[in-house]
């Protein structure tokens, strides 16, 4: 999808802020929300864990322009599941994008995942900055690859708006996170892509879900980050699969005019993690 949010305020939805001032954003990734309301990963009740991070949202009294859904936002893609989603997102009363993970159903999505805030653009213009949101998934497979068409669109956006800083979001990890057996599910061909936001001196940030864990590193003045999911976490490091004890949590992101980012990983701290270790 090629649209780019106009900025009009359609009736009921909040309007992307024009301002040229700070855009704060918070990112939610990787809910696997089942179809039924009892659906467990890992012992872990997925709806459950969600409502307390949107609750932990809430309550942080930061400021936020819009949200990030990033993939996965579905366990089993149903219809039901992404109901549940729309109407819970939609209680946040903010512009919502989204893309899909591995475990999304995207037609199922087009069609369920909607509401007065959500948007199914994939280019977000606000302010000094731009946000391209890039489909990495492979149907039928969990590692992902970005595809010629994703990487010419991600060309045209940018090409659209050579003087505004640039946020790319997408599900898979364009680098690896040091544990092999999730870097073996991660992006195909990396480098087509690494090459591409090396080729724009605007691209100020990539932000990604998929790894289940806080990531950040700034690589030649690109900030490349990775995110909680809002249910179960990864270890951290480890060469083989292994659940982590970090609770669940979300990003929040201040994208400043100058095209600097503060950005701060949110957990909660009150769920109960009894959760199930095996594989
Ligand atoms: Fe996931």
């Amino acid at each position: 999808m090629t649209a780019e949010q106009s900025n009009e305020k359609k009736p009921g939805r909040p309007a992307v802020p024009l301002a040229h001032r700070t855009l704060h954003l918070v990112q939610i990734t990787d809910c696997h929300i089942f179809e039924s309301e009892q659906g467990i990963l890992q012992e872990l009740n997925t709806r459950r864990s969600f409502e307390a991070v949107k609750k932990a949202v809430f309550e942080s009294g930061d400021n936020t322009d819009l949200l990030l859904a990033t993939g996965d936002l579905s366990q089993d893609g149903s219809a039901a599941s992404y109901r549940y989603l729309a109407q819970q997102f939609d209680e946040f009363e903010l512009p919502v994008f989204w893309l899909p993970g591995n475990h999304d159903a995207v037609g199922v999505m087009l069609k369920n995942f909607t509401g007065i805030n959500i948007d199914a653009s994939k280019h977000i213009v606000a302010g000094a900055w731009q946000i391209v949101m890039l489909d990495s998934t492979i149907p039928g497979e969990v590692h992902g690859c970005v595809a010629p068409s994703q990487l010419d669109f991600l060309e045209t956006s940018l090409r659209q708006h050579p003087d505004k800083h640039a946020l790319v979001c997408l599900h898979h990890q364009a680098l690896d996170t040091g544990s092999d057996w999730l870097d073996n599910k991660g992006l195909d061909a990396a480098d087509r892509l690494l090459d591409r936001i090396g080729q724009h001196g605007n691209i100020r940030a990539v932000l990604w879900g998929h790894v289940h864990q806080d990531f950040h590193r700034r690589i030649n003045g690109v900030e490349w980050m990775s995110t909680p999911s809002t249910c179960v976490q990864f270890k951290p490091r480890s060469k083989t699969f292994a659940i982590g004890d970090e609770a669940p949590g979300y990003r929040h992101l201040r994208l400043n005019s100058d095209g600097s980012i503060e950005t701060r990983v949110h957990r909660i701290d009150y769920l109960d993690l009894a959760l199930d270790r095996s594989p």
